[in-house]
């Protein structure tokens, strides 16, 4: 199965809780579309549109929205919430609207998870006018007072440093592609939680109850035991804190 293949079903099993379980990206989604600063009116593609989080916000500021995904359990939901988007299922890396058909291009937590977002950048620049705006975001790793839960989830399950996609990173695949003046801001998204409970009902949707049950019985015992204790000391000392944080890119097509 190919990672794009992968993502599709990834996201399709999700469609129906994603911004449940992402809580930040409605926000995020407002702020990247503030940062873009569509005039009303603009021709904007929100692509990786999810359940429409950027999508939403840019038909608020009076855009003429299109949403693409690849995932068609996101597309029958953003359609049936927001029939007066016009949405695709489709794929970033090959958009299939002609050169120059858009004046602003979003993509909100997108270009990270994309098999080749270099082929992606590409696309996005010729679906753009010339002078159009390219806006995007990325998740920022911030680990702080959570270095306990990283290290756990390492011993336990490896891997876990991964190669994420820095800022640094993105603004050079916006150069590459042939983007003009990226800039780019950082925004902080905290979440602090009520206990140690609320912090494993937010994990364990998201890949690690799945993963701790494929433990053999003493090892998830420890893991429990060693998360619950982690847990209580950040909560002891501070509150728990998910510390979330994003950078917004802005380019601009030649
Ligand atoms: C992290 S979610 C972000 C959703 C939305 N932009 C938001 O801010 O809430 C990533 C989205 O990208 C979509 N996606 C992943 N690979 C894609 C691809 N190759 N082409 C188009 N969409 C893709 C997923 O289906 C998913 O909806």
């Amino acid at each position: 199965m190919t990672s794009t293949e992968q993502n599709r079903r990834k996201y399709d099993a999700l469609a129906d809780r994603y911004e449940e379980i992402f809580f930040y990206v409605a926000d995020m989604g407002r702020e990247l579309v503030d940062y873009a600063a569509p005039p009303p009116g603009a021709r904007l593609l929100d692509v990786g549109a999810g359940r429409g989080a950027v999508a939403r916000a840019a038909l608020a500021r009076g855009c003429a929205v299109t949403a693409v995904d690849a995932s068609a359990g996101m597309v029958s939901r953003l359609a049936a919430d927001h029939p007066e988007i016009e949405a695709h299922q489709r794929d970033a890396e090959a958009l299939g609207f002609p050169d120059g058909s858009f004046d602003v291009v979003t993509a909100g937590f997108v270009v990270q998870v994309l098999t080749e977002p270099e082929v992606a950048l590409t696309e996005f620049r010729r679906v753009l006018a010339p002078g159009g705006v390219l806006a995007l975001s990325l998740e920022r790793q911030t680990v702080g007072r959570l270095a306990w839960l990283h290290d756990l989830n390492r011993e336990f399950f490896g891997g876990g440093s991964g190669a994420a996609m820095t800022a640094e990173h993105l603004d050079a695949l916006l150069a590459g592609a042939g983007f003009a003046a990226p800039v780019n801001v950082e925004v902080d998204i905290p979440k602090p939680l009520p206990d140690p409970a609320a912090l494993w009902d937010w994990l364990a949707p998201r890949g690690v109850a799945e993963a701790v049950d494929a433990l053999p019985t003493d090892r998830a015992v420890t893991f429990r035991e060693r998360f619950f204790r982690g847990a209580e000391e950040m909560h002891r000392d501070g509150g728990i804190v998910l510390e979330f944080g994003a950078t917004l890119h802005k380019a601009t097509a030649p």
